[in-house]
């Protein structure tokens, strides 16, 4: 039996929207920034204000609820995923983008119970886009049913990727001869907007046929992952294995036949995955 999370979802909503609040208050002003794990995976202020905000607000509604929220990660949380009715949040996908004030960040919040999504929101702040899904319910940006576009010819694709924070040598020339690969078959261009979960819903949108990215965390695609599939899309690990919320590499795409081109030619660097399994 589905379980019904409407209730949950609402509340969902109202919280992003109050983060939203936040988010727009701090954007324009200068942040002190910290670094996490690499000299350009930054973190503010407001990250940590937002997650405390969303957190504490979701524990007195439901005190029985579990997390998993990037920043409580940061500080030593570590991010098991139970069967337990659970909220994975990232309070700022984009927190570079947040930093230098370029206009794409998103607050990402997921619901999570017996290891499937149930719901997924993803609240584009400067853009002011509430993308939702609920799992068997579809998938709507501000109350605009979603659909991918459905390509199935990679050479016609406009596909999306991050650049991401590593900076060590494997990292950075897997990234980069990833990108020159799908560059060569050829594909129509490849797009980075700075945060995982926008650049996701704009394949739910059809406005890139696919995204693929190594190294990011679940938080930043968790909602995401929900919001493609329920528009149509096909969600897979970047071996063209299912796709594995914890294990830092996803590939969200308009057809399996396009999905199964980029899987042919993206190679996945090592990275821990998020339950250190
Ligand atoms: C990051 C963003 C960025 C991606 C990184 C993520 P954050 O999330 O999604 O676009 O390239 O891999 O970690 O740190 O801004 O929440």
């Amino acid at each position: 039996i589905m379980g019904d999370w409407g209730k949950c979802v609402d509340f969902g909503i109202s919280i992003a929207i109050q983060a939203r609040t936040v988010i727009l208050d701090a954007f324009k002003t200068t942040k002190v920034v910290a670094l996490k794990s690499s000299p350009a995976d930054l973190v503010t202020e407001t990250d940590q204000r937002v997650e405390n905000l969303l957190i504490s607000a979701i524990k007195e509604k439901y005190p029985t609820h579990k997390f998993i929220g990037e920043e409580s990660v940061a500080a030593g949380v570590r991010p098991i995923l139970t069967d337990s009715p659970t909220w994975i949040i990232d309070p700022i996908d984009g927190t570079t983008n947040f930093v230098h004030r370029f206009p794409f960040v998103a607050v990402s919040i997921a619901f999570v119970v017996n290891k499937q999504t149930e719901f997924g929101l993803v609240y584009s702040c400067m853009e002011d886009k509430l993308y939702r899904a609920q799992r068997g319910k579809g998938a709507f940006c501000n109350d605009v049913p979603l659909c991918t576009s459905g390509q199935e010819d990679i050479t016609k694709a406009l596909v999306v990727t991050e650049i991401g924070s590593e900076r060590d040598d494997l990292s950075l020339r897997t990234l980069t001869s990833n990108i020159y690969r799908l560059l060569k078959i050829p594909v129509h261009g490849v797009r980075t907007m700075g945060t995982a979960a926008v650049d996701m819903c704009s394949v739910a949108t059809a406005g890139a046929d696919a995204y693929y990215h190594v190294g990011m965390h679940c938080w930043d695609i968790a909602a995401s992952a929900l919001i493609v599939s329920e528009a149509g899309g096909v969600v897979l690990d970047v071996t063209g294995d299912e796709f594995d919320l914890m294990s830092r590499r996803v590939i969200a795409a308009s057809s399996h036949t396009v999905a199964r081109r980029i899987a042919q030619v993206v190679e996945a660097f090592p990275c821990e995955r998020d339950d250190g399994l």
